[in-house]
């Protein structure tokens, strides 16, 4: 009897799901397993639609942001009777594993999910970088995108003599603000783990102003300040024109980088060497090819902190 494993993605897409699909499919076709991809994420498993999946159904994905599978925020997954049906959609094509690829909320559900007693995998893949113990699919080809707008950004605001505010994404996680304001060479840098503190965004401000600064960009996690109240308070402090552009979900799409389709190529295929290999209820972990397994347990209990080394590069080197 060959092995079965169903795969899906969930939650909020993130560049390189395709290429952690693709890898998942490959490998466990490689190892003589069946791998059946269910679309819309857990409302596709309560739903039971899914399909067999072949080396063809993932061809020319690889590059491709979005997810082939298609996804959902499910609420109907987050009750009992929710579950119970999507194991009933497991159990009645004899599937007994279930990889699940996507972030933080996406994992808690696996890992509810698993103690039905199906053996769930995941893999993680957020533009966020929220999650502990690993890097997640998504996020470098995010913070390029984030710093790719920055750049473009810059432009305008040195032609102009501009201050801009530029907000991006991250729920409440601070990771790409900080990753494309340190590269962005921006300012100030909002983030949720630090107490904003606007009178000093301010004085950096003037300090620059001062000594014949054109313009400055100040990068602003979502959440964390409202965008609006900020441009005022700086317009009125600096008598600089300020302008504000929300980044919001072109942050979510577009090719996946180099980075991210290698991550997403080592965890798919970890995924399924875990599986063969008799592991359970795990989340495939890791910052580079170096793919370890971590008990979801773990992962759902564990807290994220970020790299403040980085907060404090920021704040020396942008003046
Ligand atoms: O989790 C990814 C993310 O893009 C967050 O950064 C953001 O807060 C959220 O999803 C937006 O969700 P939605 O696409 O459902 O509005």
């Amino acid at each position: 009897m060959k092995k079965k494993v169903a795969v899906l993605t969930s939650g909020g897409d993130a560049p390189g799901m395709n290429a952690a699909i693709r890898a998942v499919v490959r490998t466990g076709i490689y190892r003589n397993m069946q791998v059946y991809g269910i679309s819309h994420g857990f409302e596709g498993l309560i739903a039971a639609d899914m399909v067999e999946m072949t080396l063809g159904s993932v061809a020319d994905i690889i590059h491709r942001g979005g997810t082939i599978l298609k996804t959902s925020r499910s609420q109907a997954f987050t009750t009992d009777s929710g579950r119970l049906n999507a194991m009933e959609s497991l159990e009645k094509n004899h599937i007994e594993n279930l990889i699940v690829i996507g972030g933080n909320g996406s994992i808690k559900g696996a890992y509810e999910f698993s103690k039905l007693g199906i053996n769930t995998v995941t893999i993680p893949a957020t533009i966020d970088n929220d999650i502990v113990y690993t890097k997640t699919i998504g996020f470098d080809t995010a913070v390029n995108t984030a710093l790719e707008a920055v750049n473009r950004i810059r432009d305008t605001a040195t032609s102009h003599g501009r201050i801009f505010i530029i907000e991006v994404m991250g729920r409440d996680c601070g990771e790409i603000a900080l990753s494309a304001g340190v590269a962005g060479g921006a300012e100030s840098i909002l983030i949720p783990e630090i107490e904003p503190d606007i009178k000093q965004v301010i004085e950096k401000l003037e300090m620059g102003i001062a000594r014949g600064k054109l313009h400055s960009i100040i990068i602003v996690a979502e959440g964390v300040y409202p965008v609006m109240e900020l441009k005022e308070l700086i317009q009125n402090h600096t008598g600089h024109e300020t302008r504000i552009s929300i980044l919001g979900h072109m942050q979510r799409g577009g090719m996946p980088t180099a980075a991210d389709r290698i991550l997403a190529s080592c965890m798919g295929k970890a995924a399924i060497d875990y599986i063969a290999a008799g592991e359970r209820n795990i989340m495939t972990a890791g910052f580079d090819i170096r793919v370890r397994p971590i008990p979801m347990q773990e992962i759902i209990h564990g807290t994220k902190t970020l790299e403040l080394d980085l907060f404090e590069i920021a704040r020396i080197l942008a003046r």
